[in-house]
C-alpha cells in the first residue's frame, strides 16, 4: 500500500527532514580525524532531541545506536562504536532518521575524513550526482523504474557498479513505506509516481565489484572486495510542479565550505 501525502503531510515531512539536514550539518563540524563513530552518534542523539525530534533508527529492529556510521568499505548501516577511530584519507557515510510530528526524514551523505585520494573523491563525487540524476527522474507520470535506471546508468558509466542488496524506500509515519527504489532498472517499469508519494533515493555505489558481505555483528554491510562504497540519500515528494526535495544537504555545505563535494 502506497500512503500518498496530502500538502499539509508534506510540510510535516519537510520539518522532519529538515532536522536530519541540520544533524547533518551538526556532525560536519565534528568529523576530522581522531573522532570515533560512537562520539559522531552521541552528537547526533544529542541534538536531535535538544531540536524536539526522536531518533527513529534507535531500536529500530533491534539496532543499537541513533545513526549509521560506515567507514570506507562498509556500504550501510555500521554500528557506531568506541573503538572505529576515523583516520586521514577515510570516508565515513553518515545516515540518519528523525521522528518529529509523527514524520519520519531520512538522509545520508559521505563525508571525507581530512584528504582523500583524488579516486575516492570522484565515487563521491559520481554518486552524489547519480542521486539527483535519479530525482530529476522522480516525475508524476513516471515510474521506479525510471528513477531506477537513471542512477545506474550514470553510475555504471562512470565504472561503478550498484548494490542489488539495499534500496530506498517509500517513507511518511514508518521509516520504510512502499514502493521499494532500487539503484538498479529499466525505464518505464515498476510502479507509476503519482503527486503525494513520498520516497528516499539512495545509491549505494561500490568502486570495485557490486558484491557485499555481511560483518560479524549481524548488521554492517561492507563490499566483498573490501573496497571503497559511497552512500547519498535524499527524501523528495513527487509534485506536479516537479520533484521537491524534503531533505537538505545545505546546513553541511555551509560547514564544510569549498571542501564540499
Ligand atoms: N536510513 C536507513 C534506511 O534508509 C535506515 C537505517 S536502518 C536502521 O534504510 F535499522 F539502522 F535503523
Ligand atoms: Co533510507
Amino acid at each position: 500500500m502506497i500512503y500518498l501525502k496530502t500538502d499539509e503531510e508534506i510540510e510535516l515531512m519537510r520539518l522532519s527532514n529538515q532536522l536530519v539536514g541540520k544533524t547533518l550539518g551538526e556532525i560536519a563540524k565534528h568529523v576530522k580525524p581522531g573522532v570515533t563513530t560512537l562520539q559522531l552518534d552521541k552528537i547526533a542523539e544529542e541534538f536531535i532531541r535538544d531540536n524536539g525530534g526522536v531518533p527513529t533508527c534507535l531500536g529500530y529492529e533491534g539496532y543499537p545506536n541513533s545513526i549509521c556510521a560506515s567507514v570506507n568499505e562498509q556500504v550501510v548501516h555500521g554500528i557506531p562504536k568506541a573503538s572505529k577511530v576515523l583516520n586521514e584519507g577515510d570516508i565515513v557515510s553518515i545516515d540518519l532518521c528523525v521522528t518529529l510530528n509523527d514524520f519520519v526524514g531520512d538522509s545520508a551523505y559521505t563525508f571525507c575524513v581530512g584528504e582523500v585520494s583524488p579516486e575516492v573523491k570522484r565515487l563521491l563525487k559520481t554518486t552524489k550526482e547519480s542521486l539527483y540524476k535519479g530525482i530529476e527522474a522522480a516525475v508524476e507520470g513516471k515510474r521506479i523504474g525510471d528513477v531506477s535506471s537513471a542512477v545506474q546508468t550514470y553510475c555504471e558509466s562512470h565504472g561503478y557498479s550498484v548494490v542489488r542488496e539495499l534500496v530506498g524506500h517509500g517513507i511518511g509515519k514508518g521509516m520504510h513505506e512502499e514502493p521499494e527504489v532500487p539503484n538498479y532498472g529499466r525505464r518505464g517499469c515498476g510502479p507509476l509516481l503519482r503527486s503525494g508519494m513520498c520516497i528516499c533515493i539512495e545509491p549505494m555505489i561500490n568502486m570495485g565489484s557490486k558484491n557485499v558481505a555481511f560483518e560479524s555483528d549481524g548488521w554492517t554491510v561492507r563490499t566483498k572486495d573490501k573496497k571503497c562504497s559511497a552512500h547519498f540519500e535524499h527524501c523528495i515528494a513527487i509534485r506536479p510542479e516537479g520533484p521537491d526535495i524534503l531533505s537538505s544537504f545545505k546546513f553541511l555545505e555551509e560547514v564544510l565550505g569549498e571542501n564540499a563535494i
